[in-house]
């Protein structure tokens, strides 16, 4: 899975990433126009790229749109950095691993509810780039639409760094905390938090346990932002301030540092003479940001029914179709379930849209068994699916009192376009052979 650069971080590595990131601090906010600076008076005032920039660093814009969007999603930030972006060697061609990007025509669409374990341990020293496992996904990165659904299981910190200039990166860590640099700064997520990459940003992604693993939404598509809320408010769903960025931090190191471009579909690396993330102060409103998952306001009915899964939406990327996203990512989080005479699982369904889901730790409460943390499961568009025969019989029968459902964190990416998955997850040992079994024994209880 991918070349080499890694190295297995020591016990005493470890720990002092991890006090690294357990004292990080953050700027508060999504979408928000930050500022930040490592060394004071490293940011100019009243300008972005005045005739010499502070301290004697490079100014340099990175866009997340295009510079005429409207203003209301226009994304940009300036950074102030010891070199420009620009100085570096030519990329030479590197082994993609298990790593692979839409178009995805090497198998055949499968309408086929299908699920997977976890990901096998991987081999010793595989870092997080290494530990990449494409399972398939939509769309076409050169047209920017659609997206790709990854696994990560890493026992080693980075070395080197990543940059993909394909898509932004949704990091749903399962397993092990992570400390990630990025040209911003630093974040620590662990299990039950999200961490989002911007398109281009590089980033090292450094261990804070003996191994990691967990799920990548490679969103090719218009980046992520928080749904419209309609008439549930101002308030509710993800809320804006628990959406944390990094505040400046830098890396002078001169010396060689490996540098992997992600760039249509392939692994591009570059030797620099210097670390990139040299970035000593910035602003701007595009930027990597982290989020717990259990700060999420989660709204569902107080009188029946089981709202549509659409409620439960963290973040969105809209399509060029209002209503109709490239990709929603949803959490299922724990909340209290009091409709009254209502069947209150996710109900039996069949969707337009195809949805990929994950499970963070717990039990989901669709499934009583067979869906892990870890694991996953893919029901492409139009595909029929719902509760299994054991969730269906005990809910039908259920006595409907208040009831919490605390002790499961799942998440779905759902998207409009089918999955197409990529041959190794097709012909993977971890697919799960007997899914449909599920939904044997489902027996009929018409009775005219
Ligand atoms: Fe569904």
């Amino acid at each position: 899975m991918g070349d080499g650069g890694t190295s297995r971080a020591s016990g005493s590595e470890r720990e002092g990433a991890r006090k690294t990131a357990e004292g990080l601090a953050y700027l508060s906010g999504f979408g928000n126009e930050h500022s930040s600076e490592a060394v004071p008076g490293a940011l100019p005032e009243g300008r972005n790229s005045p005739q010499r920039a502070p301290l004697g660093l490079y100014a340099e814009q990175l866009s997340g749109s295009a510079f005429t969007e409207p203003r209301a999603h226009n994304r940009r930030s300036w950074l102030y950095r010891i070199r420009p972006s620009a100085a570096h060697p030519a990329f030479t061609r590197t082994q993609n691993g298990s790593v692979r990007t839409a178009p995805f025509n090497q198998t055949v669409p499968d309408p086929n509810r299908l699920r997977w374990n976890p990901l096998p341990d991987p081999a010793p020293e595989t870092d997080f780039l290494a530990g990449l496992w494409t399972l398939g996904g939509n769309g076409d990165a050169t047209q920017r639409t659609g997206i790709a659904v990854h696994l990560y299981a890493a026992n080693a910190s980075m070395d080197r760094v990543f940059s993909d200039a394909d898509g932004e990166l949704l990091i749903v860590p399962e397993r092990g905390g992570l400390l990630l640099r990025t040209e911003f700064g630093l974040m620590h997520v662990e299990p039950g938090h999200v961490a989002l990459i911007p398109r281009g940003v590089r980033f090292r992604v450094e261990l804070l346990d003996d191994s990691a693993r967990g799920y990548v939404c490679e969103n090719y598509g218009a980046p992520f932002r928080l749904p419209d809320l309609g008439p549930i408010g101002a308030n509710g769903l993800a809320n804006a301030r628990d959406f944390r960025a990094p505040v400046a931090a830098y890396e002078d190191v001169e010396g060689p540092v490996e540098v992997v471009n992600k760039f249509c579909g392939n692994l591009w690396t570059a030797t620099y003479d210097h670390s990139p993330l040299d970035v000593v102060a910035w602003h701007g409103n595009h930027v990597p940001y982290i989020y717990d998952l259990r700060r999420f306001n989660v709204l569902g009915t107080i009188t029946y029914d089981h709202p549509d899964p659409s409620i439960f939406t963290v973040l969105t990327s809209p399509s060029d179709t209002p209503g109709l996203a490239g990709v929603d990512f949803v959490v299922f989080a724990p909340r209290w379930l009091v409709g009254e005479d209502t069947f209150r699982p996710p109900y039996f369904h069949r969707n337009v849209m195809s949805e990929y889901m994950g499970l963070i730790e717990g039990a989901y409460d669709a499934k009583a068994e067979g869906f892990v943390p870890g694991g996953g499961s893919l029901h492409n568009m139009m595909s029929a699916h719902g509760p299994d025969r054991e969730t269906f019989d005990r809910a039908s029968a259920a006595e409907l009192k208040p009831q919490k459902i605390d002790d499961g964190l799942a998440f779905m990416f759902e998207t409009r376009w089918p999955l197409t998955l990529t041959p190794h997850a097709a012909r993977a040992e971890h697919l799960q052979q007997r899914y449909d079994d599920v939904w044997q024994g489902l027996e009929r209880h018409f009775r005219p």
